[in-house]
């Protein structure tokens, strides 16, 4: 075993707030009560990056104990679910993107699924108007739920007992933890709608809440109880399938026992290609993620980008317009594979990505309107979660989860403590009604019984010389796939340091609306001169997404790097 490195660290000091209280479960290390939050460590044998400096704590903990990457993984999203209920989760879903130290990749896919009782015109009301409430608030929002069935597709990738994996989020949910600044803001924002949206009113709702208040989830220790003793069984069936299924019967929602029975993960091949002799491994439909990102930087990769230089206008030109090109494809063909034909080869196809640049002008903007026709409407940030996570035997697992908006359709199943997803919005309601990330699409995503709603989701794995070099996701909707291509890129071809490449401002186009989405601080001189050329721009965004990143140094350490756009961490050993 290798010796310990001394976490290289900026600490910053985010909640000191009950000293007298003393964690006593069995997170050990762990104290909720008061902990840190590094945005960057350097690690010999393993590290985790996560949305929460709790839930990244409880991984390398796990690690400790002797539990590889999977077990890590596995602790820490059950963490989120608890300590981050704005998008960690037991009620939506997500990927997982692994690489194992046999040099087997997997995905595993636990997006939710369509209820039997849905349709595709179940948002469209007789007039034809689309009611993208009802697909984004609510009870009827809600897809069947896939993390827990996801969790026990891979828990066999680990070595540790599910009972150790699933204690520290039980001990967090009953005993508590001290919100930051920015937990308390955001629950103080939802108030309004979760007093309108719920049946049962749950513990999240309060006066006010400030930094340093504990938040408590007793309903949901008690869901996290029934499903370490009795493994899926304690989440689709019985008292917690009873509870979601009067919650649905109490607010108009569809969800059955049937559907909660009925719901399996699915392991599947990942979507991978190569770029400059690394393999990137990514998911597959129903994530456009995967296939988005291969055809974004195979877009790019015979044009020599790295001449260009970061954030030049030549670069940023080339990068808007192969995500244009991408996105407008995304529209039209891509869904759940398993009941529409997308010609993923076609698409990913060599000879198609360039016979896709024929109509590139560097010298201006080429229209969507000539790459294919639509409508318009801005995309709005939301919320989702990644984690990372790498340990020393080589294997490595990316997993990003949603609930879709932030905190989902608001909706906390009454008695069992969690929130249910809005992610039926994924779904194309009605041919040409932007969802709320402005995402358009027809045929290949519209609704139907038990299918999974098409997702932007990228979780990704980089292999140089066949061992992990980068394991790397974010938050952020559609934005989602062309952040993951700017960081893989700033990497490989401009040679930036991690920090640099996840923290520097990033920028999105997605084919509709035919705008450049930019962050604050992207550099005046490009949008001007963009503008020149043709380009349009959507009103500047404070941040866009939240990307967790680990990437292994030439000397075999870990760099694991928190993005610093929230209250993310790295945390290693
Ligand atoms: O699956 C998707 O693409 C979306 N439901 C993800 C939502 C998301 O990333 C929100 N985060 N900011």
């Amino acid at each position: 075993m290798r010796s310990f490195t001394p976490v290289i660290a900026v600490l910053l000091l985010i909640c000191a707030c009950n000293p007298t209280q003393k964690n006593t479960g069995s997170a050990s290390a762990v104290n909720p009560y008061q902990y840190n939050l590094n945005k960057k460590i350097v690690a010999d044998n393993g590290a985790v990056v996560s949305a929460h400096p709790l839930a990244s704590k409880v991984g390398v903990e796990i690690m400790k104990q002797g539990g590889n990457a999977v077990d890590a993984a596995i602790a820490t999203q059950l963490a989120l679910a608890v300590v981050y209920p704005n998008a960690g989760n037991l009620g939506g879903g997500g990927f997982l993107v692994g690489r194992f130290s046999s040099g087997e990749l997997i995905s595993v896919d636990f997006r939710e699924k369509a209820p039997g009782a849905a349709h595709r015109d179940m948002y469209i009301e007789a007039d034809g108007t689309p009611r993208t409430d009802k697909s984004q608030d609510g009870h009827l929002s809600s897809g069947v739920p896939g993390t827990v069935a996801g969790i026990f597709a891979y828990l066999k990738y680990g070595k540790l007992p599910f009972e150790k994996l699933i204690q520290p989020a039980i001990d967090l949910a009953q005993k508590g933890f001290t919100i930051s600044e920015r937990e308390a803001r955001s629950l103080n924002g939802l108030q309004i709608e979760l007093k309108k949206l719920n049946t049962v009113m749950p513990v999240f709702v309060k006066d006010k809440w400030v930094r340093g208040d504990t938040l408590f989830q007793i309903d949901l220790a008690n869901t996290l109880t029934r499903i370490r003793d009795k493994g899926t069984a304690g989440f689709y069936e019985g008292e917690t399938a009873r509870l979601i299924v009067e919650e649905m019967k109490r607010g108009g929602g569809i969800i059955t026992y049937d559907d909660l029975k009925n719901y399996q993960a699915k392991v599947r091949t990942p979507h991978s290609f190569t770029y400059k002799g690394y393999k990137v491994i990514g998911m597959p439909m129903p994530s456009s993620g995967g296939l988005l990102l291969n055809q974004m930087m195979k877009m790019v990769e015979n044009r020599n980008i790295a001449s260009m230089g970061f954030h030049s206008l030549q670069s940023v030109q080339l990068m808007t317009e192969v995500e244009r090109r991408a996105f407008a494809d995304r529209a039209e063909y891509m869904g759940d594979a398993d009941f529409y034909n997308v010609p993923v080869s076609m698409l990913s196809n060599d000879n198609y990505l360039q016979e896709r640049m024929k109509d590139y002008d560097p010298a201006r903007a080429t229209p969507s309107s000539v790459i294919k026709p639509g409508i318009a409407v801005r995309p709005e940030s939301k919320e989702t979660t990644h984690l990372s996570v790498i340990d020393k035997e080589g294997n490595a697992i990316s997993i990003t989860t949603t609930l879709n908006n932030s905190y989902g359709s608001r909706t906390v199943v009454g008695g069992a403590g969690f929130f249910l997803n809005d992610e039926m919005d994924d779904f194309s309601i009605k041919p040409g009604v932007p969802n709320m990330y402005g995402a358009v699409g027809g045929e290949a995503n519209a609704i139907q019984p038990g299918k999974r709603m098409l997702s932007s989701m990228t979780p990704t794995i980089v292999l140089k010389d066949d061992k992990p070099f980068i394991v790397v996701g974010t938050p952020g909707g559609t934005t989602i796939p062309t952040q993951i291509f700017q960081t893989l890129i700033n990497i490989i071809d401009f040679n930036m340091s991690t920090e640099d490449a996840v923290y520097k401002p990033k920028f999105h186009h997605q084919w509709l609306p035919d705008e450049i989405l930019i962050e604050k601080g992207f550099p005046a001189a490009v949008k001007d001169a963009l503008t020149k050329m043709g380009y349009k721009f959507a009103r500047e965004r404070e941040g866009i997404g939240r990307t967790e990143i680990i990437k292994v140094l030439p000397n075999g350490k870990f760099e694991a790097v928190a993005d610093n756009r929230g209250d993310d961490a790295a945390e290693g050993w």
